[in-house]
C-alpha cells in the first residue's frame, strides 16, 4: 500500500466515524506524525510505498482517533497564539477560544506599559500548558526589554505534572516564565500588575462533558462546583489581596456565564467590568480593575 491509497483509506473511515471533521487532513496529520515527513512531501510522492512498521503505527494511531481521542493528544502537541505547546492527559488542550483572554491582556498590559513602569507582574492561575502566560510573555517581553520595564510573568497549577508540562513548554519557546505549583493563590507572594485565569468553569451535570474532545480531558481542568462558578467566585473573592493600585483581573469563562460573573465581580466591588465577546459573539472574558 502507498501513502494514497492509505491516505484514501483512512479519509473514508475517518469520515464515517466523524462526519463533522475533515477526515481527510486528519489521515494527512497522522501520515505526518508516523512518517516526519512534510504534507507537501507525502502529497507530492503518494507514491511511496509504506512498509510494515510504519503501517502498524498508522493503524494504532488511526484506532485511537477513531474512538474519538482529540489529535492534539495523538500528537503530543498543540499551537497556540502561534507556539507549539506540548499537551498532556492531565489538563486542557489549550483552545483558541482562550486567544480571546490574551487578546484582551495585551491591551491592557500595553496601556498600562505606556507609563514605563519600572515592574511590571503577571499572575497567570490554573496555567495548564503555561498557553496565556506564555503567550503573553512572547508578546511582552520584547517590549519590556526595550523600555526597562523588569517583567515578571508566573503560572500556577494544581497538579505538579501539570507544572512540569508549563515548564517543558518555557523550554520549548525559549520564553521565561516562573511556573510553580499552587492551590490558586495559596503559595503566591507578591503583588502583580494583571491577573489572568481560564479557571474550571462546566458544571458537573452539562451534557457536554460526554461529547467530543472534552471525554478525554480531566475534570480537575474542566469541572467546578457551584454549577461551574465556584472557582470563578473564589478568585474573583482573592485576587483584590494580589493586585497593585488599579491592578487588573481577566477571566474566561462560559459564553453563557457573562452576567453572573460580572455580578460577581460588581457584589465584590470590583470598577469598570465589562465582558468581551469571542469571534462567534459569545460573552466569553470579563475583567475589572481593582481600587482601594
Ligand atoms: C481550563 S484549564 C486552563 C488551562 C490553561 N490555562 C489554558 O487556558 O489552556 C484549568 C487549569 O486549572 C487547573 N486548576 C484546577 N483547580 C486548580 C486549583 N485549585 N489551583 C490551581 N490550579 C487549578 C487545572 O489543573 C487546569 O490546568
Amino acid at each position: 500500500m502507498n501513502y494514497r491509497q492509505w491516505l484514501e483509506q483512512a479519509s473514508e473511515t475517518l469520515n464515517q466515524a466523524n462526519p463533522y471533521e475533515n477526515g481527510k487532513n486528519e489521515a494527512l496529520i497522522l501520515l505526518q506524525q508516523v512518517t516526519g515527513k512534510s504534507r507537501t512531501q507525502i502529497l507530492a510522492f503518494d507514491e511511496t510505498e509504506i512498509d510494515e512498521k510504519v503501517r502498524s503505527n498508522l493503524t494504532a494511531l488511526l484506532a485511537r482517533r477513531l474512538k474519538g481521542e482529540p489529535i492534539a493528544y495523538i500528537l503530543g502537541e498543540k499551537e497556540f497564539w502561534s507556539l507549539p505547546l506540548n499537551v498532556s492527559k492531565e489538563t486542557l488542550i489549550p483552545r483558541p477560544d482562550t486567544e480571546i483572554l490574551v487578546e484582551s491582556a495585551l491591551q491592557i498590559a500595553k496601556e498600562k506599559l505606556q507609563e514605563n513602569p519600572p515592574y511590571f507582574g503577571i499572575l497567570d492561575l490554573g496555567t495548564g500548558t503555561g498557553a496565556i502566560a506564555l503567550a503573553l510573555a512572547s508578546e511582552l517581553r520584547p517590549i519590556c526589554e526595550k523600555q526597562q520595564t523588569e517583567l515578571n510573568i508566573i503560572g500556577v497549577d494544581l497538579i505538579p505534572e501539570v507544572v512540569e508540562l508549563a515548564k517543558s513548554n518555557a523550554e520549548k519557546n525559549q520564553l521565561s516564565v516562573v511556573f510553580l505549583q499552587s492551590k490558586w493563590f495559596e503559595k503566591v507572594e507578591g503583588k502583580f500588575d494583571l491577573i489572568v485565569s481560564n479557571p474550571p468553569y462546566i458544571d458537573e451535570k452539562d451534557e457536554h462533558l460526554t461529547q467530543g474532545d472534552v471525554r478525554f480531558e480531566p475534570l480537575s481542568a474542566l469541572v467546578a462546583e457551584e454549577n461551574g462558578y465556584a472557582d470563578l467566585r473564589h478568585i474573583i473573592e482573592q485576587a483584590p489581596h494580589y493586585l497593585t493600585e488599579n491592578g487588573v483581573l481577566l477571566l474566561e469563562h462560559g459564553w453563557q456565564q457573562g452576567q453572573k460573573v460580572r455580578s460577581i465581580f460588581q457584589e465584590n466591588f470590583w470598577q469598570a467590568v465589562e465582558t468581551v465577546r469571542d469571534y462567534g459573539d459569545n460573552e466569553r472574558v470579563t475583567y475589572g480593575f481593582w481600587k482601594r
